[in-house]
């Protein structure tokens, strides 16, 4: 009996070696072209430069002061801590000898060039939508456009068996088995365009789109039910693009193109990860292709998409700032009448908040943000919140609203107990309705490496 057990235990345990030795040994295949091109086919001007920011390739890439393109930026995961490549021409350090075989595996099949798999920190679940055309004209940018950077990148820092790169084969055959290449499914040229920019180079999915518990990307196509509907990256919530929940449900198309070309628009303002997608990749993209990427957005979720005139129009009536909805009318009453046995949080917002986010909780379009309604103040992520409170935040310039919007933080001013209740009172007022924060989570979230928030 105990004889049986034991052959059968071996067995088991050579199978399970030889899987293994299966998955190590195989030469890893590269996906061809989705496209033939014609010989001689070479990118417009410009084209390359174009994608690579629609891709957000320099914000990855490039480590806090250090050169262009020459990586080491640190990336933490939920198993540790990777870093980015150096993508410059260099011959050692970077992919200067690299083909553009080896180029475009690495975007859409996540192979090193010695066919290594790469982490998926790097979006290739999403960049094997990238068509071949601007595959190319990346090749090319990189290789003609950038300065070769000589910059050794550390190797991940990881435990095992999460720093064994084979591994991560295993992951691609659960999660990367859709098709190379784009095809849209929208219909109509221009929001075809918008599904490409969205599924494709601008990864959305990578962080607007729910994990599976393998980790990888549970909405990945317009076709997927989960696409876009709301994910976590690190202590952010990256919010439903779509759905119920959703608040771009009550912006109209132009001002969802206000948020994704200048970072803020009539109620809201992108900070975190969103902040630097706006900084470095979106605001480059023309005007066209930003209308494209909302009107695709507001498409995908059946609301109406007519396309506006012009991205982010300001007319001076556009400044005003707006009277209290009925939503917000008992909370914007109980701050106005400043009776002295008012509550903590909202006396709290009397004395440090109201002078810019006013009574109403609606701001001032494009210069303060709405405090009603608002993703960030009521998501169950109360970091960000929490941070803005005690740092401040800042929405960064862009060429359409050249003026960075600056809010100074209160840690100094304000202790965790009185945090606590001015962030519960955000939470519960004009309408909002979460859940509130106590004074040890703000303690723990004043104690710890925070998020920057400017
Ligand atoms: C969200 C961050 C992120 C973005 C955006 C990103 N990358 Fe990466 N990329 C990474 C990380 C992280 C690695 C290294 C992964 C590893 O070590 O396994 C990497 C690796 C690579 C590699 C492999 C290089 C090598 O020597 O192993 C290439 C090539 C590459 N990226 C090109 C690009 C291009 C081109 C773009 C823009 C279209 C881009 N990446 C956008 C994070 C990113
Ligand atoms: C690296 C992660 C990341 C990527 C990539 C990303 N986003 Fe975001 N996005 C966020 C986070 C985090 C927020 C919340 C920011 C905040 O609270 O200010 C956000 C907020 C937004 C908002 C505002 C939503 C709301 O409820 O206020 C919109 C709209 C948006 N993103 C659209 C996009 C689109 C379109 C793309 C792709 C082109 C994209 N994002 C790519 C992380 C990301
Ligand atoms: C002097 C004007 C001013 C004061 C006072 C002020 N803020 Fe702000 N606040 C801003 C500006 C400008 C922004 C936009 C910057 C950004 O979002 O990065 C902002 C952003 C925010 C955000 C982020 C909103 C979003 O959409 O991402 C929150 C939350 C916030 N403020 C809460 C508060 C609270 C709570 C107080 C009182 C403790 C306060 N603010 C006081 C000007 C102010």
């Amino acid at each position: 009996m105990m004889k049986t057990l034991f052959r059968i235990l071996a067995a088991l345990v050579l199978l399970a070696a030889l899987a293994v030795a299966g998955i190590i040994l195989i030469p890893v295949q590269r996906t061809p072209p989705s496209e033939a091109l014609a010989a001689g086919w070479t990118p417009a001007p410009g084209a390359g430069e174009y994608a690579m920011r629609a891709g957000d390739c320099l914000a990855c890439h490039t480590a806090d002061g250090g050169a262009d393109f020459a990586g080491g930026r640190a990336i933490e995961s939920p198993m540790g801590r990777i870093w980015t490549a150096n993508i410059t021409p260099d011959p050692e350090t970077g992919i200067g000898n690299w083909s553009l075989d080896q180029f475009r595996a690495a975007l859409i099949d996540g192979l090193r060039a010695d066919g290594a798999h790469l982490y998926p920190a790097m979006p290739y679940e999403n960049f094997r939508m990238l068509t071949e055309r601007d595959i190319r004209a990346l090749y090319g940018y990189f290789m003609e456009e950038v300065a070769p950077v000589r910059n050794p990148v550390p190797e991940p820092e990881l435990p095992f068996p999460f720093n064994q790169r084979w591994g991560i084969r295993v992951l691609n055959w659960l999660t990367l088995n859709h098709d190379s290449g784009f095809t849209g499914t929208m219909g109509d040229p221009a929001l075809d365009r918008g599904q490409y920019l969205a599924e494709g180079p601008g990864h959305c999915a990578a962080c607007h789109s729910p994990r599976t518990v393998y980790m990888g990307q549970d909405g990945i196509t317009a076709d997927d039910p989960a696409f876009l509907t709301g994910g976590h990256i690190e202590s952010w919530e990256a919010p439903p693009l779509r759905g119920p929940q959703s608040v771009l449900r009550e912006w109209p198309v132009s001002e969802l193109a206000a948020l994704l070309a200048t970072g803020r628009n009539f109620r809201t303002t992108a900070n975190g990860e969103m902040r630097l997608v706006v900084e470095h990749s979106l605001q480059y993209l023309s005007q066209d292709d930003i209308i494209a990427l909302s009107r695709f957005l507001k498409a995908l979720d059946g609301q109406p998409h007519d396309p506006p005139e012009a991205v982010a129009p300001m007319g001076p009536a556009a400044l005003m700032p707006p009277e209290a909805d009925a939503a917000g009318a008992a909370t914007e009453a109980l701050l106005s009448a400043v009776s002295p046995d008012m509550p903590l949080g909202a006396r709290l917002y009397v004395d440090n908040c109201a002078a810019c986010h006013f009574s109403t909780g609606r701001g001032s379009p494009e210069i303060f943000p709405a405090l009603q309604g608002n993703s960030l103040v009521v998501s169950d992520e109360i970091t960000p919140l929490i941070s803005i409170i005690l740092d401040g935040a800042e929405v960064p310039g862009t060429a359409a609203r050249p003026m960075p919007l600056v809010m100074q933080g209160y840690a100094g001013r304000l202790d965790d107990a009185e945090i606590a209740e001015l962030a519960s009172f955000l939470r519960r007022a004009w309408g909002n309705d979460a859940a509130p924060v106590s004074a040890d989570e703000v303690a723990r979230i004043r104690r710890e490496d925070r998020p920057q928030t400017r």
